[in-house]
C-alpha cells in the first residue's frame, strides 16, 4: 500500500496527517504555536515554530503510523496564505513573518494604487490592492525597516517557507502565489509588469509550479529526522483554501464551500477565470491545474470565537478540562438553548478589519444592542451568528456575480459545528453539507501529492474516489425569515460606523 502525508500550516497549529491511498487517516498530530500583536492590527508568527511544528508532527506522524518511510509516497503542504517570510543569503529567517490578518499597509495599499490605477491591479492580479496581501507588506518592510530589507534575498509564503525547510528549494505554486499580488492570474505566472512598478527583484521569488507538480524530494537530514526517506517527493501543494477545496470534493463548477477556521471563507470553483470588477471578492488560481476559484474572506471567524474564549470562557475551558471534552462541544449546547437573534445582539467579526465585503484595515469588532438580559451564552451565539452574516455577505457577492452554486460544503473547525452550519444553511437559505473526510486541506494537499506521485490519474478523479458527501443541513423556514431580517440591520451596521471607524483609528 502507498501512503501520502498532508501537513497544513494554519494560524492556530499545524496539522500533519498520515493516509492510505484510500484517504483513510492512519495518524494524525498537531502543534499549536502564538500568535504575536505587537499592536493593534497587527499580526505576526515566526516562521522557526512553523518549522519547529512541521519537523515535530512529521516525525511523530510516521512513528504512530507504525508506516516504512519507504511506503510514504509523497508529501503535499499546504498553509495559511499570504503571509511575508524573507530570509537572506544564508537562507535565515530576517524578521517575524507579517501574517494574512495583518492590516498595517493602509499606507502601502495607497502608494500601490498611486503607481498603478486600480483596474490595471484587477486586471494582472484579479484583485485590487489589498492591506493582508504579500506584496503591500514587502512595501511596508521596505519603507519601514530598510536594514532588513537589504538583507532580504528571498521572498516565501509560509508553506513555502517550510518546502525550503524539507526539500532546500525555493519554490511555490499557483494557488498561494496568487494571494501575493505579484502574479498574473490569467497566465498563471509572476507578472513582468507589477515587478518592475514594485521594484522587486523577480530572483527573490520562488520557481512556479502547477499545485500537483513534484517540486523537490526530502534532503537527507530531514528524511533522517522525519523517518521518511530522501524518494519522497514533495509536490507544490495549495493555499489552505485551495486545499481545503480538493479536500472536500469542490473541483467543478457549480461546487463550493465554506469554511470556518480562523478566517472565514466562501470558495466557488470556476473553470473560467471570473472577477469580481469591484474587488470584493478574490479570485485566484485553484490547485486544480487550469481553473481558478473566486472567494470572499471573513478576516475575523473562528478567530472571533476563539477571542472570546480565550479571554472570557475560563469556566468553559476547565468544565472541558474536567470532564475531557471539547471545550467547543460545551459552548454549542449552551448556546442551542438561545433563541435566533439571540434576543437582539448582533456582533460584527472585525477584530482584525474586514475584506468581504467592506475592504476596510480600520474597522473593528462590536456588540450590538447588549442588554441586562444577555448572559455569555447569548455573547458566544452572537459571536457565530455574527461570523454567519459575514460569510452570508460572502456568499451574496458571489450570487450577484452569478457564480453558479449548486453544492455548498462546509469545512474547518466551525463546520464540524451543527449549529454553526444550521446557521449557514438559514443565511444562504440552502443546503449545506459536509464530507465524511473531515481533513480538509491536508487531505487536499495529500490528494494533490497522490496526483504529483503518479497514484491518482488526476485531481478530479481522486476526488471522485476518495469523497463522499455525509450531513446535510437544511434551511428552517421560520429561521431563515427571522435571520433575513437580522441580517439586513447587520448590513447596515457597517455603514452606520464607518466614519466612526476611521475616527477611532486616528486617536
Ligand atoms: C485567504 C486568507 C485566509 C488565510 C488563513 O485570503 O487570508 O483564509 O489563508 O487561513
Amino acid at each position: 500500500m502507498n501512503y501520502l502525508i498532508g501537513i497544513d500550516v494554519g494560524t492556530s497549529a499545524t496539522k500533519t496527517v498520515l493516509f492510505d491511498e484510500k484517504g483513510n487517516v492512519v495518524s494524525s498530530v498537531s502543534q499549536e504555536y502564538p500568535l504575536y500583536q505587537p499592536h493593534n492590527g497587527w499580526a505576526e508568527q515566526k516562521p522557526e515554530d512553523w518549522r519547529d511544528a512541521v519537523l515535530k508532527t512529521l516525525k511523530e506522524v510516521v512513528a504512530e503510523s507504525g508506516v516504512s518511510g519507504e511506503d510514504v509516497k509523497g508529501i503535499g503542504i499546504s498553509g495559511q496564505m499570504h503571509g511575508l517570510v524573507m530570509l537572506d543569503e544564508a537562507g535565515e529567517v530576517i524578521r517575524p513573518s507579517i501574517i494574512w490578518c495583518d492590516q498595517r499597509t493602509g499606507a502601502e495599499v495607497e502608494d500601490m494604487l498611486s503607481i498603478m490605477p486600480r483596474e490595471r491591479w484587477i486586471e494582472i492580479t484579479a484583485n485590487p490592492p489589498l492591506t493582508g496581501w504579500t506584496a503591500a507588506k514587502i512595501l511596508w518592510v521596505r519603507k519601514n525597516e530598510p536594514e532588513n530589507y537589504k538583507r532580504c534575498r528571498h521572498i516565501l509564503l509560509p508553506k513555502d517557507y517550510i518546502r525550503y525547510i524539507l526539500t532546500g528549494e525555493f519554490a511555490t505554486e499557483v494557488s498561494d502565489a496568487s494571494g501575493m499580488q505579484l502574479l498574473d492570474v490569467a497566465g498563471r505566472c509572476w507578472s513582468e509588469e507589477v515587478l518592475e512598478k514594485l521594484d522587486i527583484p523577480r530572483e527573490w521569488l520562488g520557481k512556479m509550479y502547477e499545485s500537483c507538480q513534484v517540486t523537490g524530494q526530502l534532503l537527507p537530514e530531514i528524511a533522517t529526522a522525519t523517518g521518511l526517506t530522501t524518494d519522497t517527493k514533495v509536490v507544490g501543494g495549495a493555499g489552505d483554501n485551495a486545499a481545503a477545496a480538493v479536500g472536500t470534493g469542490v473541483v467543478k463548477d457549480g461546487t463550493a464551500f465554506t469554511t470556518i477556521g480562523s478566517s472565514g471563507v466562501v470558495f466557488a470553483h470556476s473553470s473560467q477565470i471570473t472577477i469580481d470588477p469591484k474587488g470584493r471578492v478574490h479570485t485566484c488560481c485553484c490547485a486544480v491545474p487550469g481553473a481558478w476559484h473566486v472567494m470572499g474572506v471573513t478576516q475575523g471567524a473562528g478567530l472571533s470565537l476563539k477571542w472570546f474564549k480565550d479571554n472570557f470562557c475560563q469556566d468553559y475551558v476547565a468544565q472541558a478540562e474536567e470532564a475531557g471534552v471539547d471545550v467547543y462541544d460545551l459552548i454549542n449546547r449552551d448556546i442551542e438553548k438561545i433563541p435566533v437573534g439571540s434576543d437582539r445582539l448582533v456582533y460584527l467579526p472585525y477584530l482584525m478589519g474586514e475584506r468581504t465585503p467592506h475592504l476596510d484595515p480600520d474597522c473593528r469588532g462590536v456588540f450590538f444592542g447588549l442588554s441586562a438580559i444577555h448572559t455569555k451564552a447569548h455573547l458566544l451565539r452572537a459571536v457565530m451568528e455574527g461570523v454567519s452574516y459575514s460569510l452570508a455577505d460572502c456568499n451574496d457577492i458571489l450570487k450577484e456575480m452569478g457564480v453558479q452554486v449548486d453544492q455548498m460544503m462546509a469545512c474547518g473547525g466551525g463546520g464540524k459545528s451543527p449549529i454553526w452550519r444550521q446557521m449557514l444553511s438559514d443565511l444562504y437559505d440552502c443546503q449545506v453539507k459536509t464530507v465524511h473526510q473531515s481533513e480538509g486541506p491536508a487531505l487536499g494537499v495529500a490528494i494533490l501529492a497522490g496526483v504529483g506521485c503518479g497514484i491518482y490519474e488526476s485531481v478530479e478523479k481522486a476526488c471522485e474516489q476518495l469523497i463522499s458527501v455525509n450531513k446535510c443541513s437544511e434551511p428552517a423556514g421560520e429561521n431563515v425569515k427571522k435571520y433575513y431580517e437580522y441580517h439586513q440591520l447587520y448590513k447596515r451596521l457597517y455603514g452606520n460606523l464607518k466614519e466612526s471607524y476611521k475616527e477611532l483609528a486616528a486617536l
